[in-house]
């Protein structure tokens, strides 16, 4: 009898500690004391090639009733200044490895037609450094520009610094001016090539030869105009026989002193439709960077910089890619037309979740690309539609500024299998991703909390503890949601938007929220500390 009693108290004892884990909040702690790093603007920037329908059809299309005398399509231009793009990069991609930018100048019925090998379409050259510069002032960007590495001269570089930096005197800067633009443009970023790793890339070097060519280019356009910033570029290549490491320490190595930031290029997809892993893809740029960030650490001690800040890390193309990936949609006037759905997004605001958290090394994110190609805005002639993808990226650009924070983040979580991380590359699996990917900053009195439930069933009852005082007045909440991870948006529909919900009314310095299974929220929060 009293062997069954103990039974019984034994088995009640153990139902209520099930119950109370099962019942346990995830907690988020914010301490303001506990910072990251400052948040640089250029986090939120975007690109631009000559891909596809991203410039013709797209941002600029002649002719057309949507488009203003300039060819600048009104409605592109005005979901793209809704955006927030702080930097945007361009002509390439790879195709700048093809690209010679003084096809691209002087009177547009003049320019010569070229064959563009890199996505096989016919380049018109009806737009180029000018209306490029004349875009970017519209959208209110930092121009960000890339130099031919590849088919390129190191003087055709310097040359194009000139065009754009050299007030006046030398032949580039009066060629400038006499096509109508009398000021300099003064663009300050410029990238030595792109993915010169890959051997897709047109003029591909080894790592030696790469950092070789760059440091003669950047010194002709540092001579040229010495207040420019320049960025190397690292590895793009994580495919099984690359050594992504061995290419970033080598040119980390050789361009210590004189580069200022190492690109990195990164591309997942859910190919298997497996939504967990996929959803865990951010994790993977997080351990990237940080392997890149000891690497940087490593040669900064031994760099000869003067003044100049260390390397940072700019992350100048990310993007999910999976779907247009064959022949036929690798190539010509649609190329790389994906169409996003919900997950696609959420993993948009885990990369910028990484970004966030990795504020002090990543000071510049480029999101590939603008419209149309593995874009967030999808143009047809008639008019657009806003991808998934838009909302997460426009609402951290919008909102989360200042100083990143350091957060305590407790969730259940999860393992992956075996996956491809994209495709092509390398697989990898992930051991207890959380179910909470969260990211936060603040901003004078304002603090920014963002949080991915990636539980596809599940809300997730979580406290939000502050550390630094008590919440006041209303926590505004932003959601990005749909009614399933598939969910799109179309030009005749839109399921899934950024939705204001019902603001929180502060009590005290604990907040509990209930995430929704498969969302994106943003919590605007106040504390009096
Ligand atoms: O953004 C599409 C392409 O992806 C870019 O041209 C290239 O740099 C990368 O491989």
């Amino acid at each position: 009898m009293l062997k069954k009693k103990l039974s019984i108290l034994l088995v009640f004892v153990a139902l209520v500690g099930i119950t109370k884990i099962m019942a346990q909040n995830a907690r988020i702690k914010i301490d303001l004391d506990r910072t990251v790093g400052e948040i640089d603007e250029k986090l939120y920037g975007n690109f631009v090639e000559h891909l596809g329908r991203c410039v013709y059809g797209g941002i600029y299309e002649e002719g057309s009733a949507l488009s203003d005398e300039r060819g600048f399509r009104k409605d592109v231009l005005e979901a793209v200044k809704d955006l927030n793009v702080s930097i945007t990069r361009y002509p390439g991609g790879n195709f700048v490895s093809n690209y010679h930018w003084k096809d691209g100048i002087g009177p547009k019925d003049q320019r010569p037609a070229r064959m563009e090998l890199a996505w096989n379409r016919l380049e018109s050259n009806r737009f180029g450094t000018n209306e490029f510069m004349e875009y970017a002032l519209e959208m209110g960007t930092e121009p960000y520009f890339s130099v031919n590495m590849g088919t390129g001269t190191i003087e055709e570089a310097q040359q194009w610094v000139e065009y754009c930096n050299v007030a006046e005197g030398p032949y580039y800067a009066e060629l400038r001016k006499q096509h109508g633009y009398n000021d300099p443009w003064n663009i300050i970023y410029w990238s030595l090539g792109n993915e010169m790793d890959g051997f897709w890339q047109m003029g591909h070097l080894n790592a030696e030869d790469y950092a070789k060519k760059s440091r003669e280019a950047a010194k002709l356009m540092k001579l040229t105009s010495p207040e420019i910033k320049l960025v190397a570029a690292g590895s793009s290549n994580y495919r099984p026989d690359a050594d992504p490491n061995e290419w970033n320490a080598t040119i980390l190595h050789e361009l210590r002193d004189v580069v200022d930031y190492l690109a990195l290029h990164m591309y997942v997809g859910n190919p298997s439709d497996n939504y967990y892993n996929y959803l865990s893809t951010p994790l993977v740029l997080e351990e990237r960077t940080q392997v890149v960030k000891g690497l940087i650490a490593r040669e900064m001690e031994n760099a000869d910089r003067g003044d100049r800040d260390p390397i940072y890390i700019a992350w100048d193309e990310y993007n999910s890619w999976y779907r247009a990936r064959d022949a036929e949609t690798m190539s010509g006037t649609r190329a790389l037309e994906e169409h996003y759905n919900l997950e696609d997004a959420l993993v948009i605001a885990g990369f910028l979740n990484a970004f966030i958290r990795n504020a002090d090394i990543v000071k510049m994110a480029n999101m590939a690309q603008l419209d149309n190609v593995i874009a967030p805005i999808f143009t047809n002639e008639e008019g657009l539609f806003i991808q998934t993808i838009y909302y997460p990226l426009q609402l951290f650009a919008k909102n989360a500024h200042g100083t990143a924070l350091d957060l305590f983040v407790e969730s259940e979580t999860y393992n992956t299998d075996e996956f491809f991380v994209g495709l092509g590359e390398s697989t990898t699996q992930q051991t207890d991703v959380p179910y909470l990917d969260v990211s936060a900053s603040v901003d004078g009195d304002e603090i920014i909390l963002n949080v991915v439930n990636r539980n596809k069933d599940k809300a997730i009852v979580t406290d939000i503890i502050s550390q630094s005082g008590n919440f006041i007045g209303n926590i505004e909440v932003l959601e990005v949601n749909g009614p399933t991870v598939k969910a799109k948006n179309d030009f005749d529909k839109h399921e899934v938007k950024t939705v204001a919900k019902e603001a929180i009314e502060a009590k005290g310095n604990v907040l509990t929220y209930s995430f929704p299974a498969h969302s994106f929220t943003q919590l605007k929060a106040k504390v009096k500390h």
